[in-house]
């Protein structure tokens, strides 16, 4: 797969209102060329902030991780489609059913309207999990959290998603396991300069490249550096070197 340096790199707008918003997209353009639109900003501005960034010229990832039944997420699925977004996920614990569901109905619509499919993720465990919560809630014992991000990494791949969202310290066993065109994102990136606020397993982008991880979701290291078309140019730089 040959995605460029500019489009691995994907700027988390995490921020409260339309303004704020306009207020980033200003900064960092034409420095990046793709953004997250999460739970927040979707709740607070819905669609427009997607067209607003579309307009530009950009490209989205929208994650919103659908978690319901087959026909419900096929259909918010179908609704992202039609709404232009390049990309977005939904929890692999919905099961085969509502990812096979869901990435059909898409596959199917993008094929008949001769228009490219939005790449479709699946997320498994959410790294804000630890091994003492994840028994809790899903009371399985004898898995480690690890043995179940690869089953639901493979559940997500045979469901037919193209790929899962994935902690930095998950990229080499997916990537192992999963085979080279299964797209791994990764959140939790850090470059050396910056602070890590409170992420705790981190890479810099160099490292989660080199790892084999795809595209990086980076927040704050931009969105809160003095100077966030700067940072996020150093970022793209340094993922160039990684994949020369
Ligand atoms: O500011 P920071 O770079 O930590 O932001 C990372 C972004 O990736 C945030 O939007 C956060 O919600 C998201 N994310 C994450 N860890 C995950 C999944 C998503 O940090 N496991």
């Amino acid at each position: 797969m040959s995605i460029s340096a500019r489009d691995r790199l994907i700027a988390a707008l995490d921020v409260p209102d339309l303004k704020k918003a306009k207020e980033l997209l200003d900064r960092l353009d034409p420095s990046v060329n793709f953004y997250k639109v999460g739970n927040q900003l979707f709740t607070s501005c819905g669609p427009q902030i997607v067209e607003l960034i579309k307009e530009r010229g950009h490209k989205v990832f929208l994650d919103l991780k659908y978690h319901d039944i087959p026909n419900t997420v096929a259909k918010a699925a179908q609704a992202a489609y039609e709404l232009g977004v390049d990309m977005f996920n939904m929890h692999a614990m919905g099961g085969f059913s509502m990812m096979e569901t869901a990435a059909a109905a898409v596959t199917s619509s993008a094929s008949s309207d001769k228009r490219p499919k939005p790449v479709m993720l699946g997320v498994t465990v959410l790294t804000s999990m630890d091994e003492a919560t994840f028994q809790d809630v899903l009371g399985i014992p004898g898995r480690s959290i690890d043995e179940q991000v690869l089953h639901l990494a493979r559940l997500s791949q045979s469901a037919g998603l193209d790929g899962v969202v994935a902690s930095p310290h998950e990229i080499a066993m997916l990537r192992k396991n999963l085979g080279k065109e299964f797209v791994i994102l990764t959140p939790g990136i850090r470059p050396a300069d910056s602070s890590s606020d409170d992420q705790k397993r981190f890479l810099t982008p160099g490292q989660a490249i080199k790892t084999g991880a795809d595209y990086l979701v980076v927040g704050r290291p931009i969105t809160a550096a003095p100077d966030p078309a700067s940072a996020a140019q150093k970022i793209i730089k340094e993922i160039e070197d990684a994949i020369k």
